[in-house]
């Protein structure tokens, strides 16, 4: 997790550095610093907690140079303090680090012996003391750099200032993200996207093992010691105005308002609804091929899974498994070259997510990729990648990369209905229709958000919420509390309607608000049920209903209508008021909503 920015040029870098780390802090906010190099040497400013302490301690001892590095950290060794802020300087060698170097411990009592100091308790220092000794020993330091390399093991995108280069700044990527961008007289390397959007919209994406150099506006790469490898540029369709908050008060309420937009461009020309047929421009596919399905991804993008396994169940009626990464990549799944491993994630670094596609891959499986992020690993080592078009999220908790998945994943469905013949007739021209109307419906129910705020405002000092649902409605009751619980720090737990005489009704009585996704389907009869005995308990009800429903109205406390879709399409309307009670509750708590407490976007470690 972390995020890390460099800039090499002719302006002052600071202003870089401090926009570029503002767009990164959601990979982690535990500390922030920089590194400026002056007069030849490398100048540090590193202050626990988030950017706005950086920056005071920075207007206390300002620094002027053109040749910088950054970080922000989310803490995995060594606790969240200033000493163990990055940049890590040790000698001439200063560095920034996201990623975990394994074998530290090791490597640290090596050079204790030879007399080294390590003032931090992070696994980055060692870096630092490792391109110090190399230099010590007579290497340039790009040779250094490759020695140290070549004796870590496991994580990194690393920038490197060394005193005495005062226009050098180097760069090296293994497993997490790093990415170059060159505007006339400058370069600059960062973790993500958003970080350079406002300086240039061509990127060159490292790959592992990659070590580059970036000398003013030059760029030189490296694929291994004395291999210059070319990394062509690809054009950012994204623009710098994605990524601000335009008049939101926070990035995650304009992302729920965004998602009209999000589903519409991922639907996009995929589908092409008079001839009622769905393509893709990297996968197409062919039912003898497979035997099943696995499904794979972590959180909120494991909730997108569920729902896929419904969706491609109806409409292929092709057999789907859905793990969580963590889980799947350590439970030996029977899993051989006849299956295909869908994995699903916004940012595409997931770890967990990403052993899963490896040990898919080593089983001989196909691996496609459902991912937000452009060049990320996970799209970078799928067969085949169907990207989400859902622009830079940048609120911690997921709102429209989830309806940009399941929309995928709709498509995917309705495009294998297709090829295994299981879809067709009347049945796919009544989903192509409801898809096509989707994104106009998601409009239309955003216009009653203050309604929820309304609702939200009741229930707002419960101590707890149960979310039920069933059927295809079950995994967004899962997504509504997890947006809960990681926002607003209330326990919240999502449930099956059907699961509720099992054990989870004996929690009801009137201090905990049930909210119930009860949208017309066949088996709404069931989930009315399911709330009645709820209220015969004196439990509270907040129901999800389609509009129209007469019924509900009579049972439910409150109640919030969304519009009527194909039943299978629910989940991308019903998920929009969850998002937002779960937004409206922690802002009136005040909490911090786009950068949750003990979370960060990219789950880069396990
Ligand atoms: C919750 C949330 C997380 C992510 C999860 C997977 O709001 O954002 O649960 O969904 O960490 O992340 P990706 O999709 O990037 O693999």
């Amino acid at each position: 997790m972390c995020g890390i920015v460099g800039y090499n040029g002719s302006s002052n870098c600071f202003p870089f550095l401090i926009s570029g780390l503002k767009s990164l802090e959601y990979r982690g906010y535990d500390s922030a610093g920089v590194a400026i190099l002056r007069d030849d040497v490398v100048h540090l400013v590193k202050t626990q907690g988030k950017l706005d302490n950086l920056r005071e301690a920075f207007r206390q001892a300002p620094l002027e140079g053109v040749v910088g590095i950054g970080h922000t950290r989310w803490a995995t060794h060594g606790e969240p303090n200033d000493i163990n802020a990055h940049p890590h300087k040790f000698g001439r060698v200063t560095v920034v680090h996201n990623g975990i170097i394994e074998n530290y411990r090791e490597l640290k009592e090596t050079l204790r012996d030879r007399g080294h100091h390590f003032t931090s308790g992070t696994d980055t220092e060692i870096i630092a003391h490792l391109v110090e000794d190399a230099l010590e020993a007579g290497s340039a330091p790009l040779e250094a750099i490759w020695s140290t390399i070549g004796q870590i093991r496991g994580t990194w995108g690393i920038a490197i200032l060394i005193d005495g280069y005062p226009s050098t700044l180097w760069c090296a990527k293994n497993g997490s993200p790093l990415i170059l961008g060159q505007s006339p007289g400058e370069s600059m390397v960062a973790s993500d996207i958003p970080a350079l959007l406002a300086y240039t919209r061509e990127m060159i994406f490292l790959e592992d093992g990659d070590v580059a150099q970036l000398d003013g506006p030059d760029i030189r790469i490296w694929s291994a010691p004395q291999t210059p490898v070319t990394r062509p540029p690809q054009t950012i369709q994204w623009n710098p105005i994605m990524a601000e908050k335009g008049g939101y008060k926070h990035f995650m309420l304009k992302e729920i308002f965004e998602q009209p937009r999000s589903v519409a461009d991922t639907i996009g020309e995929r589908l092409h609804a008079d001839t009622h047929t769905v393509t893709f421009d990297d996968f197409s596919f062919v039912p003898d091929r497979f035997d099943r399905i696995f499904l794979v991804a972590c959180g909120t993008s494991y909730y997108a899974a569920l729902i896929g396994k419904y969706l491609i169940e109806a409409m292929a009626r092709m057999p789907v498994e859905v793990d969580m990464g963590s889980e799947f990549r350590y439970r030996d799944p029977l899993i051989t070259e006849r299956d295909l491993l869908i994995t699903i994630s916004q940012s595409g670094e997931t770890a967990d997510t990403l052993a899963a596609l490896s040990l898919a891959k080593s089983r001989g499986a196909t691996a496609l990729g459902i991912v937000n992020v452009l060049g990320s690993a996970i799209a970078r080592k799928s067969d085949h990648t169907i990207y989400t078009h859902a622009g830079p999220e940048i609120g911690v908790a997921s709102t429209k990369a989830f309806s940009a998945q399941v929309s995928v994943l709709i498509l995917l469905a309705i495009h294998m209905g297709i090829a295994t013949q299981r879809l067709s007739g009347q049945d796919l021209a009544d989903v192509v229709d409801a898809l096509v109307r989707l994104p106009k419906q998601i409009n239309e129910l955003l216009a009653q958000s203050a309604q929820i705020n309304v609702i939200a405002r009741r229930y707002a000092h419960s101590p707890a919420f149960l979310f039920i649902g069933r059927g295809i409605n079950y995994p967004v009751a899962l997504e509504g509390a997890l947006k809960l619980k990681e926002i607003s720090y209330v326990h919240a737990e999502g449930y099956p309607a059907g699961e509720m005489k099992h054990g989870p009704i004996a929690l009801i009585d009137e201090e905990l608000p049930v909210l119930a996704v009860a949208t017309e389907s066949n088996i709404t009869e069931k989930m009315i049920s399911n709330i009645e005995e709820v209220k015969s308990r004196r439990g509270k009800v907040i129901a999800i209903a389609t509009q129209g429903d007469v019924h509900m109205g009579s049972i439910a406390d409150d109640l919030f209508l969304v519009p009527r879709t194909h039943p299978l399409l629910q989940p991308v309307l019903t998920v929009i008021p969850l998002q937002l009670f779960a937004y409206y509750t922690a802002d009136i708590k005040g909490t911090d909503i786009d950068q949750p407490r003990n979370l960060a976007k990219s789950v880069t470690v396990e």
